[in-house]
């Protein structure tokens, strides 16, 4: 069965509210999901170890009568929280790159046992209709053809990726041992308006806008990159979709089209109106020869999802953003 486009995006949803727990919820991607589908007329539970006060990207979510934040870890996580819900969109995750080549152990603690916990909990809870699961580009690294499909093997990189990939088998294995209600949906870069500040599109976006000059890692590498309103669309689709389409299939959401880190810089200083120089400095362990183009076709077809908003647009759309971070607090010193 395939969804049509009237079935969505529009307005409230007609069919029966989902009661979705959204782990990750203080973060970039999971805020922006609660919001959504509060908006749509469902039931959330936000689960993240981010206290409620501290919660700043969760504004009136956290007074909505529909919303309950549930400040807990992954790794406590029991079936009598899980219980109730009929779905779990997980994207609580180490979710920084750079951060797991400095700190391995404690990323694959987060992201692989974290998802051991979630699955368990899930597991032991039952009566879940489906568990998404937030897959990451840098689960392949170097594609054996381009674009990317969901059925490419999993060939991380780097720390961050193998983390990723370990939690996304873990995923699959619960689902053929138990019965586990899997869906994985990847993407390889998401920016956006609050997205987080130690991804390279907002350190340059920030240096750009200061005058300051942006530092390359490399630069012949690829990215697919995504704005945050169509990867929280195609996340809402699955979400809404009946749960014998989705579940046990895998959806890449990205562009179809990949673009060097030098372009990217390049689109970044456009953006920002700015004349600043590059320097290229070398690449991070494992990075030179990565590409990323994910297909789009699988998520059109079943879910009819499409991107809206173009990899460039959606630079600029985050420069916006980050000029008026960058105007109501100049004194700020840049990211690192
Ligand atoms: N942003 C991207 O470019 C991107 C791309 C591909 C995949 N993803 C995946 O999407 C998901 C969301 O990414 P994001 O950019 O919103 O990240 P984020 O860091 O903004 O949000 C992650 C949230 O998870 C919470 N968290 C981490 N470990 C936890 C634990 N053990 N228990 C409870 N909460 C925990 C953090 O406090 C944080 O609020 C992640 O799984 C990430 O791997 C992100």
């Amino acid at each position: 069965m395939q969804l049509q486009d009237n079935q969505h995006q529009d307005g409230p949803v007609e069919s029966p509210p989902a009661t979705a727990l959204v782990t990750g919820a203080a973060g970039f991607g999971g805020s922006r999901l609660v919001r959504e589908l509060l908006n749509r007329g469902h039931r959330v539970t936000g689960l993240d170890v981010v206290p409620p006060l501290h919660a700043g990207l969760l504004r009136w979510e956290l007074e909505h009568p529909d919303f309950r934040y549930l400040w807990q870890s992954l790794q406590d996580l029991q079936p009598g929280d899980v219980a109730g819900h009929s779905v779990v969109a997980h994207l609580a995750a180490q979710a920084d790159t750079p951060m797991a080549f400095a700190s391995p152990r404690y990323t694959a603690m987060q992201n692989i046992d974290g998802t051991l916990a979630l699955l368990e909990a899930v597991r032991r809870a039952g009566g879940v209709g489906k568990v998404l699961f937030a897959g990451s580009g840098n689960e392949i690294g170097r594609p054996s053809q381009l674009p990317i499909d969901e059925s490419h093997p999993l060939t991380p990189h780097n720390p961050y990726g193998f983390s990723k990939a370990a939690a996304e088998l873990a995923m699959w294995a619960w689902h053929r041992a138990y019965g586990v209600p899997a869906v994985v949906l990847s993407t390889g870069v998401v920016i956006g308006p609050q997205m987080r500040r130690e991804v390279f599109i907002f350190k340059w976006l920030w240096n750009a806008l200061h005058g300051l000059p942006l530092v390359v890692e490399g630069g012949r590498q690829t990215r697919d990159l995504s704005f945050i309103d169509d990867v929280i669309a195609a996340w809402v689709r699955v979400i809404e979709a009946p749960d014998e389409l989705v579940v046990g299939e895998k959806f890449f959401v990205g562009s179809g089209a990949e673009h060097t880190v030098a372009e990217l810089a390049g689109w970044c200083l456009e953006a920002a109106g700015a004349d600043v120089p590059i320097e290229y400095v070398g690449y991070r362990p494992g990075e030179d020869g990565q590409r990323e183009a994910f297909s789009t076709d699988k998520a059109r077809r079943i879910l009819g999802h499409a991107p809206q908003v173009s990899p460039q647009a959606a630079v600029r759309l985050t420069a916006d953003w980050v000029r008026t971070l960058v105007q109501s607090a100049p004194e700020k010193p840049q990211p690192a």
